[in-house]
Parts: C-alpha cells; sequence; structure tokens
C-alpha cells in the first residue's frame, strides 16, 4: 500500500509584530478584551510588498530542504490560500516560477482555513492513487491584505504567514497520512465573507464606499458553529483511521481562538501537553495556523516518531475537517 509521507516541513512569518497595545491605538479595544476572549497578545504582518507567494516560497524553500529535495524535483504544488496574489493566475503557478524553471503543475485549494486539510487529503489521494510521488502542500495566507483595520471586531484576531510540507510516497511505511475527514456547509456561506470583488459584486466604487473589499465576520454565530465543528472534525477523522481519541498522541488545532481550543480540550478531556497553541503569538493566521504549531512542536522535540497527531481546523464555506498522521519518516 503506498502511503503519503511527510518527509518536509518549513514555515515563515513576516518580522513585524502587531501587539495589542499597537491596536489600542488604532480601534476601540484593550489588551485584556483581546487576550480573556481570544488568548491573543500579539500577530505578525507582512510587508505591503510581500504577497502571499513570497510568504509560501519561504515556507516552500524550508520544506523542500529539509525533505531533502529540489523544486525541479517535485510531480505537484497545492497552494493553500484565501488570499491569492491575484484572483487569477494562481498562487500555485506563482509558486512554482519563483522555485524553479521547470514547469511543474500546480492548483490553488479556497476552503476558508480548513483549506490546509483540504489540500493535505487531495495530496495523499493522488499519492496514493499513484499519480504523483512527491507533492508540496503549501498554505500561506496574508490575511492583513483583507482585514479592516476600523472594524474591531475582526482586526484584533488575525494575522500572516505560511507553512508547507513536501509530501511523498512510500510503500509501506507506518508513517505518514492515515485518514482525513472534510465537510462544508454552505449555509453559512455569508457568516465568514469578503463580499466584494467577485464576479456577484465586482469591484467597483460602490463595493469599496462599503468597505466590502474585506473581510466580515458574524463572530459569535462562527464561534458556536467551531466548538461543535472542532470536536467533530477530530472525531470523524480518528473513526476515519480506525483509531479512538485515546490514540491520539497531540491535537494541533486551528488556532482561531483559545476559548474554541480550550472547549475541544475539555471534551476530550485532553491535558495541555497533548494539545499545540502558538495563538498568543501568532493571532488567527487561517492556513498557515497548524503548520506554524506543527512546526513550534517538532522544534521543541515534542513530537516523537511514531506519534499519532490530529489536525483539525473550521472556516469559512463553512468548512470544517481533520488529518490524522503519524509522525515519522519513512525508514
Ligand atoms: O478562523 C476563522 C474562524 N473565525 C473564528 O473562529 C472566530 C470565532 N468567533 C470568535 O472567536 C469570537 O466570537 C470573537 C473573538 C470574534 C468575539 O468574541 P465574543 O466573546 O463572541 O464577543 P462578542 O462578539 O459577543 O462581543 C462582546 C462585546 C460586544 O460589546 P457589547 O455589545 O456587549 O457592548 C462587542 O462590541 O465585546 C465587544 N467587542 C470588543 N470590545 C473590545 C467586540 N470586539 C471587541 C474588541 N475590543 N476588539
Amino acid at each position: 500500500m503506498v502511503r503519503a509521507v511527510l518527509t518536509g516541513l518549513g514555515t515563515y512569518v513576516p518580522e513585524r509584530v502587531l501587539s495589542n497595545q499597537d491596536l489600542e491605538r488604532m480601534v476601540d479595544t484593550n489588551d485584556e478584551w483581546i487576550v480573556s476572549r481570544t488568548g491573543i497578545k500579539e500577530r505578525r504582518l507582512a510587508r505591503e510588498d510581500e504577497a502571499t507567494s513570497d510568504m509560501a516560497h519561504q515556507a516552500a524553500e524550508r520544506a523542500l530542504m529539509d525533505a531533502g529535495l529540489k523544486a525541479d524535483e517535485l510531480d505537484f504544488i497545492f497552494v493553500a490560500t484565501n488570499t491569492p496574489d491575484t484572483v487569477f493566475p494562481s498562487t500555485a503557478a506563482r509558486l512554482q516560477a519563483s522555485l524553479t524553471d521547470r514547469p511543474v503543475p500546480g492548483v490553488d485549494v479556497q476552503a476558508g482555513c480548513t483549506g490546509w486539510i483540504y489540500a493535505i487529503q487531495l495530496a495523499a489521494a493522488v499519492i496514493e492513487a499513484g499519480v504523483y510521488r512527491k507533492v508540496l502542500v503549501v498554505a500561506s495566507d496574508k490575511l492583513s491584505s483583507i482585514v479592516d483595520y476600523e472594524d474591531r471586531t475582526t482586526a484584533v484576531l488575525f494575522g500572516d504567514g505560511a507553512g508547507a510540507i513536501v509530501l511523498e510516497a512510500r510503500e509501506s511505511s507506518p508513517f505518514g497520512v492515515l485518514a482525513c475527514y472534510l465537510n462544508a456547509d454552505g449555509r453559512g456561506a455569508e457568516l465568514l465573507v469578503q463580499p466584494g470583488g467577485g464576479s456577484r459584486w465586482p469591484a467597483s466604487h460602490d463595493t469599496v464606499d462599503s468597505r466590502w473589499h474585506f473581510l466580515k465576520m458574524s463572530g459569535n454565530e462562527v464561534f458556536r458553529f467551531a466548538v461543535k465543528a472542532m470536536p467533530d472534525a477530530v472525531e470523524q477523522g480518528l473513526k476515519q483511521a480506525g483509531l479512538s481519541i485515546a490514540d491520539m498522541d497531540f491535537l494541533i488545532p486551528h488556532q482561531a481562538n483559545q476559548r474554541i481550543i480550550d472547549a475541544a480540550m475539555r471534551q476530550f478531556k485532553l491535558n495541555a501537553c497533548q494539545v499545540v497553541k502558538n495563538i498568543e503569538r501568532y493571532g488567527n493566521t487561517s492556513v498557515a495556523s497548524i503548520p506554524l504549531a506543527l512546526d513550534e512542536a517538532r522544534q521543541e522535540g515534542r513530537l516523537k516518531p511514531g506519534a499519532v497527531l490530529v489536525f483539525a481546523a473550521f472556516g469559512a464555506g463553512l468548512t470544517w475537517g481533520s488529518t490524522v498522521l503519524r509522525w515519522g519518516k519513512a525508514l
């Protein structure tokens, strides 16, 4: 049996830090509210001239180096993003050109903050089907390009960043992607949306005057969805892998709100050592939040070969899903 094994991991965050104190000077908010309601203390913001594909490039180079691969050896590139450099062509095509002169096929995956999980599922499926053997999966979002820094209900939440993994085909490996679970319910489409600039409301003076080029979120409703979607994603992913909560060594959740992560921890009776959290330093980086947390856990030496990791995310769509992965490289 062919399995998609994670052979390389790399991440990137921009240098500029936006602290809660900085935000206090921009909108009517305060550190105490932000920390107690979200757990966030600071987030990173990309430079003005730094686009999603630039951050993707940095993460991808690090992942490729970690895997000991050159970009021209890749068979396919998936880029999960909600903030492509341009609506078209794809960020995957731009990333390919920045990595190698050799043409490599690629596509963007857009599924809200769950895009990273969707992209892993697609990559694992093409590897398991024998279509491709070396696949780069990148998550990159420049949320600061669509956040309204005059809207305190969203301005405090989001940050920029990127993560990348290399998945490679390995025969009979105990490691790699064991299962994925994906779901979407478009009845919640308007709860988290960038209304302007698409075919429904093409960019115009009116859409800009209405600030429709910015992200809009019904925070309370998304919160209520998230506290159900996160546990559902964990349970369904483990079920598809033939495992149970007791088999999960680490939960690496989408870092949207400390309270959503805490609710999942309580529900599954997990201790702090079993959950990876870094929301206080990066905020919600959308698709990049799980790979950023994964890389931190690795750098801290927390991930031992054979450990069962569950990535669980939710986001615009509404979408939700999980990946169950056994950590370790093939021998
Ligand atoms: O990855 C994408 C998925 N997105 C999410 O997961 C976000 C999910 N939602 C959330 O995390 C939370 O709903 C928020 C953090 C966005 C909001 O927290 P909340 O506890 O649901 O607050 P709320 O919206 O119910 O607002 C409570 C109060 C309101 O004031 P009143 O009406 O009670 O007087 C808000 O106006 O807090 C006020 N408020 C703020 N106050 C200070 C809202 N934003 C702020 C702010 N600073 N930044």
